[in-house]
């Protein structure tokens, strides 16, 4: 496998073409907040995130959820195929925090929602990745409404697996987000779920995910903290070449 033409670089991954309907995801070494206002050099941190994401993936195909993943590479790289991904942010969330509590002041972070909240963003970092409304998504043609259903149970279904998952882990999963593509057999989760997509937060209290960074916390204590989840969710099963 020779990873090819650069399909796709944005500021945490980079996705190589792999010929056969395939891509190469690969994970940088480098952190960025605030719409890349923020940027520094992270070494250790796209291994982390990619053992971590490849985890996930497996643990969600153990659980039915189709996903994009095939294999993991070694290093900072997975093999995935490729998708033609929504131009959506789907976010679940489980505890008010971040963008929610700035549109809801009535709410405290942290506070636990009576029952797990989807949210559909359109991914459009000039406009700041807009709530949407179901209404949006389907005038704009995006989805149908039974595919918004589909979509609903599917963020629902991933909420309840990782959720369960942190749990036995001692973590509380505050919320997430995933990417979809829609393909003829149904969705399909691709991109990545790792410390940058997810919210962990342990007894304590303390952030194992980017919020360290977002709040001015250093590198190192983000890496450190990226490689306690990957080693909480153990080592990748599905090695490439095996
Ligand atoms: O900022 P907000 O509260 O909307 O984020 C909700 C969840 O979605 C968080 O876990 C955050 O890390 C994730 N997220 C993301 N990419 C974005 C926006 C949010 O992974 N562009």
């Amino acid at each position: 496998l020779r990873p090819g033409r650069l399909l796709y670089e944005g500021k945490a991954k980079r996705v190589l073409d792999a010929g056969d309907g395939r891509a190469v995801m690969e994970f940088k070494d480098g952190v960025t907040a605030f719409d890349g206002r923020r940027r520094d050099p992270a070494p250790g941190k796209g291994e982390a995130a990619a053992r971590l994401s490849a985890r996930m993936f497996e643990l969600l195909e153990e659980h039915g959820v189709r996903t994009h993943y095939i294999c993991y590479m070694g290093g900072s790289r997975i093999l995935v195929e490729r998708h033609e991904v929504a131009p959506l942010e789907v976010i679940v969330r489980n505890y008010a925090y971040g963008s929610m509590v700035r549109r809801m002041p009535f709410l405290k972070p942290m506070a636990r929602l009576s029952r797990p909240l989807v949210e559909l963003h359109l991914k459009d970092d000039e406009r700041g990745d807009p709530l949407l409304l179901p209404e949006d998504v389907v005038e704009a043609g995006l989805l149908s409404w039974s595919e918004l259903d589909a979509l609903r149970s599917l963020a629902l279904r991933v909420d309840a697996v990782l959720e369960s998952f942190w749990r036995r882990r001692g973590l509380r999963l505050i919320d997430f987000k995933i990417e979809v593509a829609r393909t003829p057999r149904g969705f399909v989760v691709v991109d990545e779920v790792s410390g940058d997509t997810m919210r962990l937060v342990d007894a304590e209290g303390r952030h194992l995910d980017k919020e360290l960074y977002r709040r001015g916390g250093s590198v190192e204590e983000l890496v450190e903290a990226y490689r306690e989840l990957a080693r909480l969710a153990g080592a990748p099963e599905r090695l490439c070449g095996e």
